[in-house]
């Protein structure tokens, strides 16, 4: 079928307004109930000693998000590597491992070839994928569609944010499977992600002064991301997304790991991008925001309301979050991530739908 902008003026807009209508069509597909219910033939989740996480660019971040998911929740280790370093390193997969590999297209080359290196060692290949006809679709044991519908944008936005949801519902069943979550409290969980699209709706309410933040982001030369805990790998999409429409220098940072390196870089030239929830790490990551701001580095902070009037005044700037259980934090940022992106590419005036030397789908190495 023929997609069109439906208004929008980029597809990336329309991709990201989008994300509350098909996060529910995910969890239609997946919930039943109470339950959770897994395509044929399901996995067992406590049959298995270890998960093994593989896949390219933001469905990489998808899958480093996800392991804080699965340890904690399940007390399931994850390996986890990028699809292009995993197929060449050789690595041993111990028996009862699982390998799942997360693509929205299903054709990435490098992760096809992982996966082809995975088969017959691992106990099931996984494939979480939004292409649900794909090769990698194809060549695995359980098919595990996403349901974001078509994705034109080269950037993305709605596949992330669908590769989350899936994610999340396993690591769910796998605590579950695993004995580490009561059927009250798996009620209690489903609740919550039940909640999501109108959170998400709500959330998309910071268009407008994202869109004016964004203008001054456009000026920056580099930018810089931070984040504590599964807020990491969401530091990390923001910065992927920056740099691959606005063009613009950016790099993500664990928010510990500032004094070891990268504050050497921080003067008022350098905006950083604190992604903060009020969450266990809260008061860490505001004592790493501090520091920033001690050497006269010009913070961003994106929390929610209660989180900006606790990190107090001399933030450069704020945007406020509806305020979330910590378990749906990270489907949440993913929205300030792409929404500074797009403004400040628009702002540049660069081709958002069709960056440069980008592909939609790499399918050759
Ligand atoms: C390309 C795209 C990225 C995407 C990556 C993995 O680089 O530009 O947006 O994240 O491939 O693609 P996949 O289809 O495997 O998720």
């Amino acid at each position: 079928a023929q997609v069109d902008k439906a208004g929008y003026k980029h597809f990336m807009a329309k991709e990201i307004a989008e994300q509350p209508a098909v996060i529910t069509q995910t969890l239609q597909a997946y919930l039943d109930g109470d339950r959770i219910r897994l395509p044929e033939p399901g996995i067992d989740f406590a049959s298995l000693d270890r998960l093994t996480l593989v896949a390219c660019g933001t469905a990489h971040y998808a899958c480093l998000t996800a392991k804080y998911w699965f340890e904690q929740l399940a007390a399931l280790p994850v390996d986890i590597d990028v699809a292009s370093e995993f197929r060449y390193r050789e690595p041993p997969i111990p028996a009862r491992t699982a390998a799942i590999f997360v693509s929205q297209s299903g054709e990435t080359a490098d992760t096809l070839a992982a996966l082809r290196y995975a088969q017959g060692k691992a106990e099931m290949i996984g494939a979480v994928v939004n292409v649900a006809e794909s090769t990698i679709a194809r060549e695995s044991d359980i098919v595990l569609p996403i349901h974001a519908g078509a994705e034109i944008g080269v950037a993305s936005t709605k596949a992330f944010t669908c590769q989350l949801t899936v994610l999340l519902l396993l690591a769910l069943k796998a605590a579950q499977d695993r004995g580490h979550l009561s059927d009250s409290d798996m009620a209690e969980k489903l609740g919550l992600v039940r909640s999501l699209p109108g959170i998400l709706n709500q959330a998309l309410a910071i268009e407008e002064p994202a869109s004016d933040i964004s203008r001054r982001l456009s000026e920056a030369r580099d930018i810089l991301f931070l984040g504590r805990g599964i807020m990491y790998p969401l530091a990390l999409e923001g910065a992927l997304k920056l740099k691959e429409i606005s063009y613009i220098h950016a790099e993500a940072y664990a928010s510990g790991e500032l004094k070891h390196g990268p504050i050497a870089l921080i003067d008022e030239h350098v905006p950083v991008i604190v992604m903060a929830p009020r969450d266990n790490l809260f008061d860490k990551t505001i004592s790493n925001m501090q520091e920033v701001m001690a050497r006269g580095g010009r913070i961003l902070l994106i929390s929610d309301q209660a989180g900006i009037e606790q990190a107090g005044s001399g933030v450069w700037s704020a945007l406020p979050m509806p305020t979330v259980d910590p378990l749906l934090t990270p489907i949440l940022y993913a929205l300030p991530a792409q929404l500074l992106a797009y403004h400040t590419a628009v702002h540049k005036g660069t081709d958002v739908d069709q960056p440069r030397n980008l592909a939609k789908s790499v399918t050759v190495e």
